[in-house]
């Protein structure tokens, strides 16, 4: 029997959205945190069976039937592990490694394992390297930007100095091998088969699986004239980065509870908006949004604000990012900025409530002015689209995004 590796199937059950699943078959209501229905496994006149999207599995408190998604298809189509895995994955899009050899397996499993240590270890040392004397620098970027240091530390960001081969050095004496340093990324080959730091004198900016785990980096440049602006890590065994979403690890408990997320482009726009007490946010990193990151966030929320750069590259991508996420069976708002402010410096040059007024006032997305159909913006059933959606929720069990910034930050934890 073909054995699956274990980072496949979490990619998998992280992609396979448990709620949509099951919705297709037996039908579904909101009971706060999780979804409620009647058992398809056995015959009920009360719903007693839930489903947790945010974990990903079900559990019916009748018949005691439960599990993952994989299970509930297994189940359900009576098909056994590997077809339930197959028909998943194919209906997903998510690619199914072939590999029949278990030793194989086993090292791929292990060499992951070993560049997640690698990437923990790197951004131990990129902190270390901020709160040290080389660092100062940095920190008077981060001053210079108003991120303060509790922000810092919350976020992980560090410094990478700039020689040559600190990091390299640092995990070579830790018993790495070059190797698996090449392959994290965090060690480049240069011409005539030097290798060298990927990062030097840049802003460490980790990036994380919404489990938590670092997998990747970003490096913004902090010397004049450095370029390019960002430096990201590239794909590996560990980062795909059409499916991750900056920030979500921090902010997935608050997009869970409050049911929506804000979605922006930068880390820093995310780094100031978090910092202002304004919770539910992630960022795409500078690209449009892919079908992998919208069902990702389908997973914690079922409303998204897009609030991008006001610039055309920005509101092109807002406009795909929108697109996505309604094909995806999101609700969509989108938030439009004055020009020349992302939320960075929205909040940063008119504080939080000037960015939580934004959010306010964002418009349903297909209503909203496009930078390609501006003429197709007009009213709908005769209402005018300056009409504003009652934005956040005005639920009093919800909080609002206005709510006081202390109080709410440990929430993030
Ligand atoms: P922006 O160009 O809007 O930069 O890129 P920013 O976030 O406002 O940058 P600051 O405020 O000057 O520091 C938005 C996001 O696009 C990605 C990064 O994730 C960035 O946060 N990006 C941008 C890159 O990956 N590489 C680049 O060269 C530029
Ligand atoms: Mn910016």
């Amino acid at each position: 029997m073909a054995r699956f590796p274990p980072g496949f199937l979490d990619d998998l059950k992280a992609q396979a959205d448990i709620v949509q699943v099951v919705q297709e078959v037996v039908a579904l209501r909101r009971a706060g945190t999780s979804h409620k229905g009647l058992c398809p496994f056995h015959t009920e006149k009360t719903p007693s069976f839930t489903v947790n999207g945010d974990r990903g599995f079900f559990h019916c408190f009748g018949c005691g039937t439960g599990g993952d998604v994989i299970k509930f298809v297994q189940l359900h189509e009576s098909l056994t592990f590997p077809d339930a895995v197959q028909a998943l994955a194919q209906r997903f899009g998510v690619q199914v490694p072939v590999s029949d050899d278990p030793t194989r397996d086993a090292a791929a499993e292990t060499e992951r394992e070993t560049l997640l240590a690698v990437h923990e270890r790197a951004r131990d040392y990129f902190r270390e390297q901020l709160a040290a004397p080389a660092g100062t620098e940095a920190r008077a970027h981060l001053d210079a930007r108003a991120v303060r240091p509790a922000t810092a530390e919350q976020l992980g960001l560090g410094f990478a100095p700039g020689q040559r081969e600190g990091l390299k050095r640092h995990l070579l004496d830790a018993g790495y091998s070059l190797d698996i340093l090449l392959k994290s990324g965090l060690v480049v080959e240069r011409e005539g088969a030097r290798t060298v730091d990927r990062f030097r004198n840049r802003l460490t900016i980790p990036i994380c699986r919404d489990g938590g785990s670092v997998v990747a980096f970003g490096g913004r440049a902090l010397g004049m004239g450095q370029q390019p602006k960002y430096l990201n890590s590239p794909e590996t065994p560990l980062y795909a980065k059409s499916r991750t979403l900056y920030g979500l690890h921090l902010t997935k408990k608050a997009i869970h509870r409050l049911g929506y997320a804000i979605l922006v482009e930068g880390y820093f726009d995310l780094a100031q908006v978090v910092q202002g007490g304004i919770e539910p946010v992630v960022a795409t990193c500078g690209t449009a949004l892919t079908a992998s990151q919208a069902r990702l966030l389908r997973r914690f929320a079922s409303k998204v604000i897009v609030s991008f750069d006001p610039d055309a590259a920005g509101q092109a991508a807002a406009v795909r990012s929108g697109e996505l996420l309604v094909a995806e069976g999101l609700e969509v708002n989108v938030a439009l900025l004055p020009p020349g402010e992302d939320p960075d410096v929205c909040v940063r040059r008119r504080g939080r409530e000037a960015f939580a007024d934004t959010l306010k006032q964002s418009r349903p997305y297909l209503e909203s002015p496009r930078p390609d159909a501006t003429s197709r913006v007009t009213s709908r059933g005769g209402r005018s689209s300056r009409r504003c959606w009652p934005w956040p929720p005005a639920s009093p069990t919800r909080r609002p995004v206005t709510s006081s910034p202390t109080g709410s930050r440990n929430e993030l934890a």
